[in-house]
Protein backbone atom coordinates (compact mmCIF):
# COMPACT_ATOMS: atom_id res chain seq x y z
CA UNK A 1 0.00 0.00 0.00
CA UNK A 2 1.91 2.96 -1.00
CA UNK A 3 1.56 6.47 1.20
CA UNK A 4 0.40 9.57 0.23
CA UNK A 5 3.51 10.80 0.55
CA UNK A 6 4.67 8.80 -2.52
CA UNK A 7 1.13 9.18 -4.09
CA UNK A 8 1.34 12.40 -4.21
CA UNK A 9 4.86 12.58 -5.49
CA UNK A 10 4.15 10.56 -8.45
CA UNK A 11 1.40 13.35 -9.35
CA UNK A 12 3.65 16.30 -9.04
CA UNK A 13 2.81 17.59 -5.90
CA UNK A 14 3.43 17.45 -2.61
CA UNK A 15 1.36 15.95 0.36
CA UNK A 16 1.98 17.39 4.26
CA UNK A 17 0.71 18.28 7.35
CA UNK A 18 1.03 20.44 10.34
CA UNK A 19 3.00 18.37 12.98
CA UNK A 20 3.52 19.44 16.39
CA UNK A 21 7.40 18.82 17.61
CA UNK A 22 6.08 18.06 20.98
CA UNK A 23 3.98 14.90 19.50
CA UNK A 24 6.60 13.98 17.82
CA UNK A 25 8.93 13.51 20.97
CA UNK A 26 6.36 11.92 23.17
CA UNK A 27 4.22 9.82 20.87
CA UNK A 28 5.66 6.73 18.70
CA UNK A 29 2.88 6.12 16.55
CA UNK A 30 2.72 9.88 15.51
CA UNK A 31 5.90 9.97 15.04
CA UNK A 32 6.27 6.89 12.93
CA UNK A 33 3.03 7.95 10.93
CA UNK A 34 4.46 11.81 10.04
CA UNK A 35 8.04 10.14 9.06
CA UNK A 36 6.21 7.80 6.20
CA UNK A 37 3.43 9.73 5.14
CA UNK A 38 4.27 12.66 4.41
CA UNK A 39 6.55 14.56 2.52
CA UNK A 40 5.88 17.92 3.58
CA UNK A 41 5.88 19.27 7.32
CA UNK A 42 4.40 22.70 8.65
CA UNK A 43 5.30 23.43 12.43
CA UNK A 44 1.94 23.78 13.59
CA UNK A 45 3.26 26.42 16.14
CA UNK A 46 6.96 26.04 16.83
CA UNK A 47 7.77 29.04 13.80
CA UNK A 48 5.75 31.69 15.28
CA UNK A 49 7.18 34.24 17.13
CA UNK A 50 5.72 34.39 20.32
CA UNK A 51 6.80 30.96 20.51
CA UNK A 52 10.09 31.53 19.42
CA UNK A 53 11.09 34.35 21.46
CA UNK A 54 8.87 34.35 24.76
CA UNK A 55 11.86 36.75 26.31
CA UNK A 56 12.94 39.81 24.43
CA UNK A 57 16.25 39.56 26.26
CA UNK A 58 17.11 36.23 26.10
CA UNK A 59 16.37 36.25 21.83
CA UNK A 60 14.92 33.38 20.33
CA UNK A 61 14.88 29.66 21.31
CA UNK A 62 15.40 27.59 18.33
CA UNK A 63 15.32 24.37 20.22
CA UNK A 64 11.88 22.94 18.89
CA UNK A 65 12.51 24.20 15.10
CA UNK A 66 16.15 22.94 15.53
CA UNK A 67 14.58 19.55 16.43
CA UNK A 68 11.91 19.56 13.57
CA UNK A 69 13.61 20.70 10.81
CA UNK A 70 16.21 17.98 11.54
CA UNK A 71 13.65 14.94 11.79
CA UNK A 72 12.15 16.48 8.09
CA UNK A 73 15.84 16.02 7.12
CA UNK A 74 16.05 12.44 8.31
CA UNK A 75 13.52 11.43 6.57
CA UNK A 76 13.70 13.48 3.55
CA UNK A 77 10.79 15.44 4.24
CA UNK A 78 10.28 19.59 2.97
CA UNK A 79 9.49 21.94 5.47
CA UNK A 80 6.78 25.18 5.20
CA UNK A 81 7.94 27.47 7.58
CA UNK A 82 5.16 29.30 9.20
CA UNK A 83 4.90 31.87 10.05
CA UNK A 84 7.24 35.44 9.87
CA UNK A 85 3.97 37.76 10.40
CA UNK A 86 1.22 37.64 12.06
CA UNK A 87 -0.84 39.24 14.48
CA UNK A 88 -1.82 35.90 16.69
CA UNK A 89 0.64 34.71 19.42
CA UNK A 90 3.11 37.73 19.23
CA UNK A 91 5.32 38.14 21.89
CA UNK A 92 3.43 39.39 24.70
CA UNK A 93 6.73 41.63 25.62
CA UNK A 94 6.11 43.36 22.10
CA UNK A 95 2.51 44.12 22.18
CA UNK A 96 2.80 45.33 25.46
CA UNK A 97 6.04 47.71 24.36
CA UNK A 98 4.41 48.67 21.13
CA UNK A 99 0.63 49.31 22.78
CA UNK A 100 2.90 51.50 25.77
CA UNK A 101 5.04 53.71 23.06
CA UNK A 102 7.66 52.09 24.44
CA UNK A 103 8.72 50.52 21.17
CA UNK A 104 7.56 52.98 18.56
CA UNK A 105 6.92 52.21 14.37
CA UNK A 106 10.72 52.74 13.52
CA UNK A 107 11.96 50.10 16.64
CA UNK A 108 9.05 47.61 16.04
CA UNK A 109 10.38 47.36 11.94
CA UNK A 110 13.79 46.88 13.07
CA UNK A 111 12.27 44.21 14.91
CA UNK A 112 10.66 42.30 12.30
CA UNK A 113 13.65 42.64 10.28
CA UNK A 114 16.04 40.81 12.50
CA UNK A 115 13.23 38.14 13.43
CA UNK A 116 12.99 37.47 9.65
CA UNK A 117 16.67 37.39 9.09
CA UNK A 118 17.44 35.50 12.19
CA UNK A 119 14.49 32.62 11.53
CA UNK A 120 14.70 32.59 7.59
CA UNK A 121 18.72 32.63 7.78
CA UNK A 122 19.06 30.18 10.30
CA UNK A 123 17.26 27.85 8.25
CA UNK A 124 18.48 28.79 5.13
CA UNK A 125 18.41 25.84 2.46
CA UNK A 126 16.72 23.78 4.87
CA UNK A 127 13.31 25.12 5.14
CA UNK A 128 12.39 25.34 1.53
CA UNK A 129 9.27 27.76 1.90
CA UNK A 130 7.97 30.40 4.35
CA UNK A 131 4.90 31.62 5.03
CA UNK A 132 6.03 34.86 5.16
CA UNK A 133 2.42 36.46 6.28
CA UNK A 134 -0.37 35.15 7.36
CA UNK A 135 -3.81 36.29 7.31
CA UNK A 136 -3.51 39.92 6.56
CA UNK A 137 -6.78 40.56 5.17
CA UNK A 138 -10.36 41.60 6.91
CA UNK A 139 -13.04 39.79 5.47
CA UNK A 140 -14.44 43.02 3.69
CA UNK A 141 -10.86 42.58 1.06
CA UNK A 142 -9.00 45.18 3.02
CA UNK A 143 -5.89 45.09 4.96
CA UNK A 144 -6.97 44.22 8.85
CA UNK A 145 -6.82 47.60 11.15
CA UNK A 146 -9.09 47.15 13.67
CA UNK A 147 -7.29 47.30 17.24
CA UNK A 148 -7.89 43.55 17.43
CA UNK A 149 -6.19 42.19 14.18
CA UNK A 150 -4.66 44.95 13.07
CA UNK A 151 -0.80 44.98 14.90
CA UNK A 152 0.83 45.99 11.74
CA UNK A 153 -1.32 48.44 9.49
CA UNK A 154 -1.85 50.21 12.99
CA UNK A 155 1.93 50.30 13.83
CA UNK A 156 3.43 50.90 10.17
CA UNK A 157 6.15 53.33 10.31
CA UNK A 158 5.14 54.99 6.66
CA UNK A 159 1.64 56.84 7.47
CA UNK A 160 -0.83 56.25 4.79
CA UNK A 161 1.31 52.76 3.42
CA UNK A 162 -0.30 50.03 5.41
CA UNK A 163 1.26 47.34 3.09
CA UNK A 164 4.37 48.59 3.28
CA UNK A 165 4.83 45.47 6.28
CA UNK A 166 3.99 43.20 3.93
CA UNK A 167 6.34 44.54 1.12
CA UNK A 168 9.32 44.80 3.69
CA UNK A 169 8.40 41.53 5.11
CA UNK A 170 8.94 39.75 1.61
CA UNK A 171 12.09 41.82 1.18
CA UNK A 172 13.84 40.50 4.06
CA UNK A 173 12.93 36.95 3.58
CA UNK A 174 14.43 36.87 -0.12
CA UNK A 175 17.47 38.32 0.68
CA UNK A 176 18.27 35.82 4.13
CA UNK A 177 17.48 33.00 1.47
CA UNK A 178 17.12 33.84 -1.71
CA UNK A 179 16.10 30.04 -3.08
CA UNK A 180 13.08 29.56 -0.25
CA UNK A 181 9.98 30.17 -1.77
CA UNK A 182 7.76 32.82 -0.36
CA UNK A 183 3.78 32.50 0.23
CA UNK A 184 1.31 35.09 1.40
CA UNK A 185 -1.28 32.81 2.96
CA UNK A 186 -5.17 33.50 3.83
CA UNK A 187 -7.82 31.63 4.97
CA UNK A 188 -11.84 32.93 3.63
CA UNK A 189 -10.43 33.37 0.35
CA UNK A 190 -11.35 30.16 -0.88
CA UNK A 191 -14.13 31.23 -2.87
CA UNK A 192 -15.33 34.35 -4.56
CA UNK A 193 -15.26 36.38 -1.13
CA UNK A 194 -14.88 39.98 -0.89
CA UNK A 195 -11.38 38.75 1.28
CA UNK A 196 -10.44 36.99 -2.72
CA UNK A 197 -11.28 40.29 -4.33
CA UNK A 198 -8.94 42.18 -1.66
CA UNK A 199 -6.25 39.16 -1.55
CA UNK A 200 -6.12 39.57 -6.08
CA UNK A 201 -5.75 43.52 -4.99
CA UNK A 202 -3.38 42.95 -2.88
CA UNK A 203 -1.25 40.55 -4.67
CA UNK A 204 -1.47 42.42 -7.71
CA UNK A 205 -0.27 45.27 -5.88
CA UNK A 206 2.82 43.37 -4.53
CA UNK A 207 3.86 42.08 -7.53
CA UNK A 208 3.37 45.78 -9.35
CA UNK A 209 5.82 46.80 -6.85
CA UNK A 210 8.14 44.51 -7.47
CA UNK A 211 7.88 42.67 -4.12
CA UNK A 212 9.44 38.73 -4.68
CA UNK A 213 6.10 36.82 -3.86
CA UNK A 214 6.37 33.41 -5.45
CA UNK A 215 3.29 31.70 -4.15
CA UNK A 216 -0.50 31.99 -2.30
CA UNK A 217 -1.58 29.87 0.39
CA UNK A 218 -5.14 28.50 0.85
CA UNK A 219 -5.80 27.56 4.57
CA UNK A 220 -8.57 25.90 3.26
CA UNK A 221 -10.46 25.34 7.08
CA UNK A 222 -13.67 23.92 5.69
CA UNK A 223 -16.78 22.90 7.13
CA UNK A 224 -18.57 19.39 6.39
CA UNK A 225 -21.69 20.95 4.59
CA UNK A 226 -18.55 22.83 2.03
CA UNK A 227 -18.55 21.68 -1.78
CA UNK A 228 -15.42 24.22 -2.19
CA UNK A 229 -17.13 25.10 -4.80
CA UNK A 230 -15.04 27.85 -6.38
CA UNK A 231 -11.57 27.11 -5.12
CA UNK A 232 -10.52 25.67 -8.23
CA UNK A 233 -11.52 29.07 -9.84
CA UNK A 234 -9.69 31.04 -7.30
CA UNK A 235 -6.68 29.27 -7.47
CA UNK A 236 -6.69 29.59 -11.26
CA UNK A 237 -6.81 33.36 -11.36
CA UNK A 238 -4.10 33.59 -8.81
CA UNK A 239 -1.61 30.72 -10.76
CA UNK A 240 -2.36 33.27 -13.57
CA UNK A 241 -0.54 35.98 -12.15
CA UNK A 242 2.27 33.72 -12.10
CA UNK A 243 2.18 32.36 -8.89
CA UNK A 244 2.43 29.31 -7.24
CA UNK A 245 -0.46 28.50 -5.07
CA UNK A 246 -1.42 25.55 -2.27
CA UNK A 247 -3.64 24.21 -0.11
CA UNK A 248 -2.18 24.60 3.34
CA UNK A 249 -4.19 24.29 6.07
CA UNK A 250 -6.96 21.66 5.11
CA UNK A 251 -9.14 20.32 6.93
CA UNK A 252 -13.11 19.25 7.32
CA UNK A 253 -14.79 20.03 10.48
CA UNK A 254 -17.53 17.94 11.42
CA UNK A 255 -19.69 17.84 14.79
CA UNK A 256 -18.91 15.50 17.53
CA UNK A 257 -19.73 12.42 17.19
CA UNK A 258 -19.67 12.47 13.29
CA UNK A 259 -21.66 9.34 11.78
CA UNK A 260 -21.27 7.36 9.32
CA UNK A 261 -22.95 9.83 6.46
CA UNK A 262 -20.92 12.84 7.71
CA UNK A 263 -17.88 10.94 7.69
CA UNK A 264 -18.46 9.96 4.16
CA UNK A 265 -19.55 13.84 3.11
CA UNK A 266 -15.89 14.87 5.36
CA UNK A 267 -13.88 11.99 2.85
CA UNK A 268 -15.60 13.94 -0.34
CA UNK A 269 -14.44 17.06 1.00
CA UNK A 270 -10.65 16.07 1.12
CA UNK A 271 -11.16 14.10 -1.59
CA UNK A 272 -12.58 17.62 -3.55
CA UNK A 273 -9.60 19.37 -2.37
CA UNK A 274 -6.93 16.96 -3.32
CA UNK A 275 -8.89 17.04 -6.72
CA UNK A 276 -8.38 20.83 -6.72
CA UNK A 277 -4.70 20.60 -6.30
CA UNK A 278 -4.11 18.01 -8.78
CA UNK A 279 -6.26 20.17 -11.84
CA UNK A 280 -3.72 22.80 -11.24
CA UNK A 281 -0.57 20.87 -10.67
CA UNK A 282 2.29 21.84 -11.81
CA UNK A 283 1.38 25.97 -10.49
CA UNK A 284 -0.59 23.90 -7.56
CA UNK A 285 2.17 22.72 -5.74
CA UNK A 286 0.83 20.93 -2.25
CA UNK A 287 -1.86 19.79 -0.17
CA UNK A 288 -1.25 20.02 3.61
CA UNK A 289 -3.43 18.77 6.48
CA UNK A 290 -3.64 20.78 9.57
CA UNK A 291 -3.44 17.66 11.84
CA UNK A 292 -3.52 14.64 10.82
CA UNK A 293 -5.18 12.69 13.59
CA UNK A 294 -8.46 13.27 15.85
CA UNK A 295 -6.51 12.48 18.79
CA UNK A 296 -4.39 16.20 18.27
CA UNK A 297 -6.69 18.93 16.63
CA UNK A 298 -6.97 22.34 17.26
CA UNK A 299 -10.75 22.57 17.11
CA UNK A 300 -11.31 22.17 20.79
CA UNK A 301 -9.04 25.87 21.63
CA UNK A 302 -10.55 27.34 18.39
CA UNK A 303 -13.89 29.23 17.90
CA UNK A 304 -15.60 25.63 17.14
CA UNK A 305 -14.56 23.63 19.97
CA UNK A 306 -17.34 20.90 19.32
CA UNK A 307 -16.29 20.38 15.60
CA UNK A 308 -12.66 18.34 17.15
CA UNK A 309 -12.96 15.16 14.41
CA UNK A 310 -11.65 17.33 11.71
CA UNK A 311 -8.83 15.14 10.06
CA UNK A 312 -8.01 11.67 8.69
CA UNK A 313 -7.07 9.71 11.41
CA UNK A 314 -9.24 8.83 14.21
CA UNK A 315 -7.93 9.65 18.00
CA UNK A 316 -6.59 6.00 17.82
CA UNK A 317 -4.40 6.56 14.85
CA UNK A 318 -7.21 4.52 12.25
CA UNK A 319 -7.61 5.94 8.66
CA UNK A 320 -10.99 7.29 8.61
CA UNK A 321 -12.69 7.30 5.39
CA UNK A 322 -11.62 10.46 4.27
CA UNK A 323 -7.89 8.90 4.75
CA UNK A 324 -9.61 6.58 1.98
CA UNK A 325 -10.85 9.34 -0.24
CA UNK A 326 -7.37 10.93 -0.21
CA UNK A 327 -5.67 8.27 -1.38
CA UNK A 328 -8.09 7.23 -3.99
CA UNK A 329 -7.84 10.69 -5.50
CA UNK A 330 -3.83 10.70 -5.10
C1 LIG B 1 -3.61 27.28 15.25
C2 LIG B 1 -2.88 26.14 15.92
O1 LIG B 1 -3.29 24.94 15.35
C3 LIG B 1 -3.10 26.17 17.39
O2 LIG B 1 -2.35 25.15 18.02
C4 LIG B 1 -2.71 27.54 17.91
O3 LIG B 1 -3.00 27.60 19.27
C5 LIG B 1 -3.47 28.63 17.18
O4 LIG B 1 -3.24 28.51 15.81
N1 LIG B 1 -4.78 29.50 10.82
C6 LIG B 1 -3.42 29.42 10.97
C7 LIG B 1 -2.86 28.54 11.98
O5 LIG B 1 -2.68 30.01 10.17
O6 LIG B 1 -1.64 29.04 12.52
C8 LIG B 1 -3.83 28.26 13.09
O7 LIG B 1 -3.26 27.28 13.92
C9 LIG B 1 -5.15 27.80 12.54
C10 LIG B 1 -5.76 28.87 11.68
Amino acid sequence: QPTLRQLAQARGIAFGSAVSQQQLAADTGYRDWAGAQLGLLVPETEFIWGHLQPSQLQGPNFDDTDQLVAFAESHGQQVRGHTLTWHTDLPSWLTRDVAAGVIGPEALKDLHRRHIESVVGRYRNRVSMWNVVNEPLAENGSLRTDAKTGFWALNASAPGDPQEYIRNAFHWAREADPDAKLYLNEYGAEWGSAKARGLYNLVKDLIAAGVPIDGIGFQTHAPVSSRLSGLEDTMRRFAALGLEVAITELDVRVPMLADSDELAQQAEVYGQAAKTCLSLAPACTSVTTWGFTDAHSWYPSSEFPSWGAATLLDASMNPKPAYHALSAVL
